[in-house]
């Protein structure tokens, strides 16, 4: 192995990576899958979300994410010729999808729905009949699922409430799959994901990936097997952390009633409250709080939308910046 660190790859991985996250994903999922016709190593969530656009999207074709939804996706979804088409999600209903509202926005140029859950901006982890209904939805409009997988360990007390989708056996020959190394494993900077996809995606999606990247970093994909086969309770340690994060940002924004009300997130490491201080737009809000707080918050409206007139904060750094943070922001909006 070592001679071969700083050589290519197969462009869809390390053979013994795809046959390790074939047999996880089973185990997750109940649904067998083949490492050559199904699994893909990809370089993170990005790249591999990347090379799906790419296969599934001609010019105008449309897809559909949660608004608010993943800032990134929006970019990829142009930069491939699409259309994103944002899905309105109801704050007063704790951000939970509007089913009813989705065949609304399906046309004929409709090609996928993309979705993360627990979500990156509001922390909300969809329930599995919501998420039954979306895939009967999509099944009826022959529509592609993009699962964009990356905070499924971060779930707190809700953890029985997170649901994959790629277990409904009927979905799996609509349903992409993708998991990063970036967020459970800290691996950000490695690049490295997998991507479970029905056989004639992935053919294609091979084609862009080759044409792009060649394959996935083999060092990275080496330091991938070792991260699932090694044994270790990091994820609950991380979990734990994220956890009590999660309480203090809670209990601090619970003291700024003035400046945010919010929705508690049940999942991933993001909080989404709505500025009720008075303020133009959420940019600029953004903006003033770096320039007069030094406190870094994402304008709600990169996210969508529905995200206008509200921040995200990440709660992904140690419990004594987010209490600076809030001091700071106490002192700028005084009650
Ligand atoms: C929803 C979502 N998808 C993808 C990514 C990026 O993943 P990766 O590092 O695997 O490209 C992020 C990172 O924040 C994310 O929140």
């Amino acid at each position: 192995m070592l001679t071969l660190i700083g050589k290519y790859a197969l462009p869809d991985g390390l053979p013994e990576l795809r046959r390790i996250v074939a047999e996880r994903h089973r185990l997750e999922t109940g649904v067998a899958t083949d490492p050559d016709r199904h699994v893909m190593i990809t370089a993170g969530n990005m790249q591999g979300l990347n090379a799906l656009f790419h296969v599934l999207i001609d010019p105008g074709d449309e897809i559909i994410m949660t608004d608010p939804g993943f800032a990134s996706h929006t970019q990829q979804i142009r930069l491939c010729g699409g259309k994103p088409i944002h899905w309105k999600m109801h704050e007063e209903e704790g951000w939970s999808l509007d089913l009813d509202g989705l065949s609304e926005l399906i046309t004929v140029h409709t090609k996928a729905i993309v979705l993360v859950s627990p979500s990156n901006p509001t922390g909300k982890i969809f329930t599995e009949t919501e998420l039954r209904r979306l895939g009967e939805i999509a099944q009826d409009h022959d529509l592609f699922i993009l699962l964009d997988d990356p905070y499924r360990h971060f779930t707190y007390e809700n953890s029985e409430k997170y649901f994959n989708l790629a277990s409904v056996s009927e979905l799996v020959d609509r349903v992409a799959y993708l998991f990063t190394f970036s967020k459970a494993h800290a691996m950000s900077g490695w690049r490295l994901g997998y991507m479970i996809m029905p056989e004639s995606l992935k053919r294609q999606v091979l084609k862009v990936h080759d044409a792009t990247i060649i394959c996935t970093p083999r060092i990275s994909q080496v330091a991938g097997l070792a991260a699932l086969t090694e044994q270790s309770d990091h994820l609950l340690e991380f979990e734990q952390i994220l956890a009590e994060r999660r309480e203090l940002i809670c209990e601090r924004l619970d003291r700024v009633p003035h400046v945010f009300t919010y929705v508690k997130p049940e999942g991933a490491y993001y909080v989404f409250p709505k500025i009720v201080a008075e303020h133009d737009d959420s940019y600029k809000f953004a903006l003033d709080l770096l320039e007069s707080a030094r406190v870094s918050v994402t304008p709600g409206s990169a996210f969508g939308p529905t995200g206008e007139h509200h921040v995200r904060m990440a709660y992904c750094v140690p419990k004594d910046m987010i209490d600076k943070a809030f001091d700071r922001i106490e002192k700028r909006f005084p009650v």
